[in-house]
């Protein structure tokens, strides 16, 4: 039997519930320093949501999902609502760099945080990203619902160093659900981004 501790021998299974459910950069944003937002009388909150660079005043109220806040107040639709309950993946956004469940993160806690979505990937000239790139050149999708999900849970997997193997791929991609099944190109995708991501 391995001696190996959980922590030292890769993601526990707690790190792994926790980053499903988006609750794992969640804490860590509501205690950094954001600035507090304000309260209005009717319940209403004033936050500023910066978003793919850009500072957004919203007035929301304080329930309003992340989610919610990008497709519903921002026009961003480009991420997915699939479950709504932290199950599927689709509406997976970075929030400082960390890959999360934007259906499960209030836009609140995000006051303070850079988040970027599927349409802040693409460089400033409009060139896509090598994972975009990587997901055309493998047809790593079909209808397409779950894709800006995959890709930005791709990126972050890149990222985190979780990409050396098909198998740590699987693994480290699962909570990204494709009802289409393209889940073989998917691997062959982000394999392709891996080796460019890595020399960018
Ligand atoms: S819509 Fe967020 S996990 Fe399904
Ligand atoms: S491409 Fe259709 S759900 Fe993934």
């Amino acid at each position: 039997m391995s001696t190996t501790s959980p922590a030292a021998d890769g993601p526990t299974r707690r790190r792994l519930f926790e980053a499903a459910a988006g609750l794992a950069a969640a804490p860590a944003i509501a205690q950094a320093a954001a600035p507090a937002p304000t309260v209005r009388k009717s319940g209403a909150v004033d936050v500023v949501l910066n978003v793919n660079g850009q500072d957004h005043p919203l007035t929301l109220d304080p329930r309003t999902t992340l989610l919610d806040a990008l497709r519903e107040h921002l026009h961003l639709t480009g991420s997915k609502k699939g479950c709504d309950q932290g199950q599927c993946g689709a509406c997976t956004v970075h929030v400082d760099g960390e890959r999360v469940l934007s259906c499960l993160t209030l836009a609140v806690a995000v006051q303070g945080a850079k988040v970027t979505t599927i349409e802040g990937l693409a460089g400033p000239n409009g060139a896509v990203h090598p994972m975009q790139q990587a997901f055309i050149d493998n047809d790593g999708f079909q209808c397409g619902y779950c894709t800006p999900g995959q890709i930005m849970s791709a990126v972050a997997c890149v990222k985190e160093g979780h990409a050396g193997s098909d198998g740590e791929i699987a693994e480290y991609m699962s909570g990204n659900l494709c009802r289409c099944a393209a889940y073989p190109k998917i691997v062959a995708a982000i394999k392709q981004a891996r080796g460019k991501m890595e020399r960018g």
